[in-house]
């Protein structure tokens, strides 16, 4: 990969960030190991699968950010689609939050990278109070609630606990629920996240980057966007005690778990074929929350066609040039884009750092190793 090149030309965006404490950033990513996973693999988003492909820019984008890969005519991208949970065995068919993190290759050998996730908001707007949230929302045993208990939360004005998927034995609902009725924070992305339900494909999927960042247009005017992936095929998911057979969602009789599905579905995809993305950015207004990814824009803010991402091939050795990568958002380029005062962002910058030593990935450009391949 680039690596080695990215270390010497890095553009950390050291001067708007207060560094994260380390002791903080190690006890945050040790708060995410869960039984079933492992410390050689990412503590989340464990199971995943890479793809390649390239990016192409619409023609108003580089009028709105001049980064190089809305300048250039096609950059070649390497990405990866996770599942959230952080266990090492595949359940692609329970409700989880899903990720898709994107690599531009820019000339030189430069790169700069995309980390999006189902979820249009975040848990927590700052790295102290998601460590209490990672503290609390644990996975625990799930179980279907009867009828007797969902009629008595409703008197209660409770909504009911969504059915657990076929084979779904552990879940994080119940716990982060808790913690969002005392926390208002919280609230948005626990809602979401308890219903967010199971994908028929990773490409079916629109995934969002969440944090703000401020990008520079042709003209220097600086904006605060927000970028989010729609699946050019649409969305499309899974009800508990659903399939997706033949392009077709049809009723699971049989309540058969279903494990594994999503890599399958993405490799017959791509060998059949392309899949497509269209990339949005979203232009933030004066007073609306840049530095604060547990709130929402308004509906109505301007939205920008950026471009469009074509996958046309599985990743040929996913463990080499997949697994063992180490995406970072804050991985972004010279000129066009820089992170905005986002404290969660700048944790994500040590905390995807540490995690990448930790299991012994191929070093993330801001580990401080010069040993990149
Ligand atoms: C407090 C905030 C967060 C922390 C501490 C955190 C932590 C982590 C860690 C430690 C990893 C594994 C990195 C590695 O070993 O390479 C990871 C992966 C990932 N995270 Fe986060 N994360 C946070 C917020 C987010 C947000 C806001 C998003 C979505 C925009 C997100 C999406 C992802 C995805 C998609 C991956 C998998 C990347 C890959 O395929 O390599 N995370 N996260």
């Amino acid at each position: 990969m680039h690596g080695a090149c990215w270390n010497s030309r890095l553009n950390l965006q050291g001067d708007t960030w207060v560094a994260t404490d380390p002791g903080l950033v190690q006890k945050i990513v040790e708060a995410l190991d869960v039984d079933g996973g492992s410390t050689l693999r990412r503590p989340v988003h464990t199971v995943g699968v890479g793809a390649t492909g390239f990016f192409e820019p619409s023609d108003v984008a580089p009028d709105y950010c001049i980064a190089p890969h809305f300048l250039a005519a096609r950059t070649a991208v390497t990405m990866r689609f996770s599942n959230g949970i952080g266990v090492v065995e595949p359940h692609d068919g329970w409700s989880d939050v899903r990720g898709m993190a994107v690599r531009f290759h820019l000339e030189d050998g430069m790169a700069t990278d995309l980390i999006a996730m189902t979820l249009p908001v975040f848990f927590a707007p700052d790295p102290e109070t998601f460590l209490e949230f990672a503290t609390s929302a644990r996975p625990r045993p799930c179980r279907r609630q009867t009828a007797r208990e969902k009629i008595i939360g409703y008197l209660h004005l409770r909504l009911p606990m969504p059915d657990p998927y076929p084979g779904q034995t552990e879940r994080a609902n119940e716990p982060a629920i808790a913690f969002a009725d005392k926390v208002d924070w919280a609230k948005a992305a626990v809602l979401d996240a308890s219903s967010i339900g199971a994908p028929v494909s990773y490409v079916r999927e629109a995934y969002h980057a969440v944090h703000t960042f401020i990008v520079t247009g042709r003209d220097g005017q600086e904006r605060h966007v927000r970028f989010a992936w729609q699946p050019v095929a649409g969305v499309l998911k899974m009800q508990p005690g659903e399939v997706f057979t033949d392009g077709v969602v049809t009723p699971n009789p049989a309540a058969e778990p279903i494990a594994e599905y999503l890599q399958k579905d993405l490799g017959r995809r791509l060998a059949d074929g392309i899949e497509r993305f269209t990339l949005t950015m979203t232009i933030g207004e004066t007073g609306d929350p840049f530095d604060d990814s547990t709130r929402r824009w308004p509906l109505h803010r301007r939205r920008i066609m950026m471009g469009t991402l074509t996958l046309d091939r599985l990743v040929a050795d996913q463990e080499q040039g997949c697994e063992r990568l180490s995406f970072n958002p804050c991985l972004l380029p010279e000129t066009g884009i820089r992170a905005s005062n986002d404290p969660v962002l700048a944790l994500r910058r040590t905390a995807y750092a540490f995690s990448s030593k930790r299991r012994g990935a191929i070093p993330c450009p801001f580990s401080g190793s010069r040993d990149t391949t």
